[in-house]
């Protein structure tokens, strides 16, 4: 008991921290795009100096100025930013392996799509985030002197192709988020491996009193172009496990590709418009478009969850008794409530998994709709099928849903009495 208290609150606090780091990285990663892309020019600006910003903010004035490389005389304490992003690469690594290394049966693997031991699934997510970097430093390298538009689309590319892999191999939950990992990987591994280490050059050789290499600034203006178009798609992998919909559709690796793309399109809006170019509305059409494309593909169902391959007769003489509201509540008590009710049966498990009990016909209709969405039009729950959900089983919820919301309210009241 004392263990399954220690592992929840553990999950919790990391997960906590994971987004407090998160935010603390991504605020002050935006802040200083923005600061940057609005700095003026004047001609009384002090020599070296790139440009100068005036804010308000709580209370007081500030009035920045940007030295393009370095200032004259180095002050004794230069406030540098890198613990926002170590922190939240190093939480969510420890998240990642509390949830879906300690959980790697329920929650990295689905036996539906590729039947695997934890071990190997692990191994596998491992090896996948630190060759991604090996793999995307090695063409930034080879690209610095080439297009950076032409790079930036050879990502996006690349971002696909890993994409359509983690699909074949974790559960649609898993793959989505490794997406997210991946990409968040190479985003902290800038910060860590590429950024900090060559201002770290540039500050040795101002001391030294030597000019430093203009070839550092332009390495990190490259790193830190691509962690600001990545920052938007992360964020919503990383809570897209929230939504079957989007996780389990057919084409759930696309639908992360179009999200990758809406970040270009939302960000190259704040770029403009920060940098005072105008505010390029037509971008919120493009996100707009891309959504509802992304929205429109998440309503493909994996073959494994396709129903027309069912005997339509066959079904309607073997289950069609239990398209009811008693009939769902043997499914899903059956399913379902081990891990599901008040005091559930599972192993590890003290409370009902979070928090939904499904137990009575009144359970039931009360969760209807989660249940149609997690278990009928996704395979979600089950998490990795463990209680051996039938396919004809999920059709019966669908089909007593789909009955139920064309109904009226009172029908279904009635149903519940009866
Ligand atoms: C082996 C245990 C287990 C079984 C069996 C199971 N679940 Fe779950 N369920 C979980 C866990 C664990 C979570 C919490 C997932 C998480 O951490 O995101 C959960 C979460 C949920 C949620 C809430 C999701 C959310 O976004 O908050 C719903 C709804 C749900 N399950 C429905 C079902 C239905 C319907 C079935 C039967 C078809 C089912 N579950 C079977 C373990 C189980």
């Amino acid at each position: 008991m004392f263990e399954f208290y220690f592992w929840d609150w553990l999950e919790f606090t990391v997960r906590w921290l994971h987004v407090i780091a998160g935010i603390a990285w991504i605020g002050s990663s935006f802040y200083f795009i923005a600061l940057d892309l609005g700095l003026k020019r004047n001609a009384t600006l002090p020599k070296g100096v790139q440009g100068e910003a005036w804010q308000v903010h709580g209370g007081g004035f500030y009035h920045l100025q940007k030295y393009n490389v370095a200032p004259p005389n180095l002050p004794e304490d230069l406030t540098w930013f890198k613990w926002e992003s170590y922190t939240t690469w190093l939480s969510g690594f420890a998240l990642l392996s509390i949830v879906y290394y300690g959980g790697a049966d329920t929650f990295l693997i689905d036996i539906e799509i590729l039947d695997i031991a934890a071990p190997l699934a692990i191994a596998i997510s491992i090896f996948s985030l630190a060759s991604g970097w090996l793999i995307y430093n090695t063409m930034c390298k080879f690209f610095l002197n080439g297009s950076q538009t032409n790079l930036m689309i050879l990502l996006f590319f690349v971002l696909g192709a890993v994409s359509y892999a983690y699909v074949q191999v974790f559960s649609g939950r898993a793959a989505l988020l490794h997406i997210g990992a991946f990409t968040a990987t190479l985003m902290s591994a800038n910060v860590f491996f590429i950024i900090i280490p060559n201002q770290r050059i540039v500050v040795a050789d101002l001391m030294a009193g030597k000019d430093p290499d203009a070839i550092y600034g332009k390495i990190a203006k490259q790193r830190s172009t691509h962690n600001n178009y990545l920052t938007l798609p992360v964020l919503f992998l990383m809570i897209s496990i929230h939504y079957p919909l989007v996780y389990t559709s057919e084409y759930n690796w696309i639908v992360a590709m179009l999200v990758f793309l809406t970040g270009v399109s939302i960000r190259h809006f704040f770029n403009s418009y920060h940098a005072g170019k105008g505010k390029p509305y037509w971008t919120w059409v493009v996100t707009a478009v891309l959504i509802s494309i992304a929205a429109f593909l998440s309503t493909y169902r994996p073959d494994h969850l396709k129903v027309d391959s069912l005997n339509e007769v066959k079904f309607e003489e073997e289950y069609g008794e239990l398209i009811n509201l008693a009939g769902v509540t043997e499914i899903v008590s059956y399913r379902c409530a081990m891990c599901h009710a008040k005091e559930p049966l599972w192993d590890g498990l003290h409370i009902p998994a979070s928090g939904v009990i499904l137990e009575s016909q009144a359970d039931i209709l009360k969760y209807a709709k989660e249940i149609y969405m997690h278990a009928a039009v996704s395979n979600a729950m089950p998490p990795n099928n463990l209680s051996g959900m039938e396919l004809e089983e999920r059709l019966v919820i669908a089909k007593w849903f789909e009955n139920v919301k064309n109904k009226k309210k009172s029908t279904a009241k009635d149903e519940l009495q009866n």
